[in-house]
């Protein structure tokens, strides 16, 4: 194709909550231990939302540092995407409160509901609209406050997610000279709907006294079937980044956070040496949408990215979805 304008990553930022919850802390509600959450996960706390704090209020926080970091103002941008499956309110967007807060004044806003992948599909939408010439400036963030739709009863799902905000002001690259999008790949399968899903609150179970009695409005999962998707899933997206390139090519591996052992075992199937990934899953657990963007801000600020070198972003989550980005920085 000709013509198209290459795109880059102008700046990151991200923020969690302050509120800590450990391990330890989840063995007084439900029956569980330290030693199984770290064995079995890798995650060793997490954070979740105060009371009152709202999907949006973590966007906010992690788009303003973007936003410093990338050194642009709110009216400079054209978007805001927002990927996220635990939103402020189901009418209007999340994206929305976001874009009026921060004054983008200028911006379309709307929000993606693509679960753990949303980031990846929220930034490959801005990407094509950068690179086809319909927008110069984009404001895209991953965030969560699944706490909010956690089973405190249920130990297979409510020790693995916690709340957090990841962002990226993404820019055409000749104004930001880095973090190109070399490559894209998003996929879906329908099919695999039952593993992670909510079943309460929409169109087809609009939340009833009787929903909430059965404990639809919570998040429910698979998680034996997830595991075995996700680690075929992890290691074919990171395959198809890397094609044709040379390992020593590839600076670093920033991967969906979503179990320790699942990227284990997913770099075990490539063949490829643990110190190519980047984990902060003990920290935050898995915050769906925000763990890129999360886990892509702290290597940035902690100059883990080597310039020239080459990163891959994948994820995978409820849908199923899935998505992985190609970087050179
Ligand atoms: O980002 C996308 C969303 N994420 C996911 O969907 C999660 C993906 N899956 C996983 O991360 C893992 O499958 C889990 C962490 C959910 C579970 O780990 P696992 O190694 O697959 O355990 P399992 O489900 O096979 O369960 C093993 C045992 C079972 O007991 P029995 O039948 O062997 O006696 C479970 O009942 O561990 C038990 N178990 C627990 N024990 C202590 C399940 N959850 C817990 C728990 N604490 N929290």
């Amino acid at each position: 194709m000709t013509n198209r304008i290459s795109v880059g990553i102008a700046g990151t930022g991200s923020f969690v909550p302050a509120r800590v919850v450990t391990n330890h802390d989840l063995e007084k509600l439900v029956d569980t231990s330290d030693e199984w959450i770290v064995q079995r996960t890798g995650i060793r706390r997490r954070h979740f939302a105060e009371e009152g704090q709202a999907c949006s209020d973590l966007c906010f926080e992690a788009a303003q540092r973007a936003l410093e970091s990338a050194d642009l103002s709110p009216e400079e941008l054209d978007l805001v995407i927002v990927g996220t499956v635990s939103p402020d309110q189901l009418i209007p967007s999340t994206a929305c409160f976001v874009q009026e807060r921060l004054g983008a004044t200028r911006a379309g806003a709307f929000d993606v509901n693509a679960a753990c992948s949303g980031f990846l599909t929220s930034l490959h939408t801005a990407e094509a609209f950068i690179s086809a010439g319909r927008a110069r400036n984009a404001l895209v963030i991953g965030a969560e406050v699944l706490s909010r739709f956690l089973d405190m009863e249920d130990r297979t799902s409510c020790i693995i997610f916690g709340d957090g905000a990841g962002a990226a002001v993404v820019r055409p690259l000749e104004e930001c000279g880095r973090g190109e999008i070399l490559r894209t790949s998003l996929g879906a399968d329908g099919s695999g709907a039952e593993f992670i899903h909510m079943k309460g609150g929409g169109s087809r179970l609009p939340a009833t006294h009787e929903t909430l009695e059965q404990g639809h409005q919570y998040i429910r999962l698979r998680g034996r079937e997830v595991y075995r998707f996700a680690v075929t899933k992890m290691s074919d997206l990171i395959a198809e980044m890397a094609e044709g390139y040379d390992l020593d090519d590839i600076g670093l591996v920033v991967p969906h956070q979503v179990n320790e052992r699942i990227i284990q075992a997913a770099m075990d199937r490539l063949g490829w040496p643990m110190d190519k990934v980047f984990l902060n899953i003990a920290e935050y657990g898995n915050t769906s949408a925000a763990t890129v963007p999360i886990a892509l801000d702290e290597v940035v600020r902690a100059g883990r990215l080597e310039p020239g070198k080459l990163v891959i972003l994948c994820a995978f989550g409820a849908g199923l979805t899935w998505g992985a980005t190609l970087l050179r920085w």
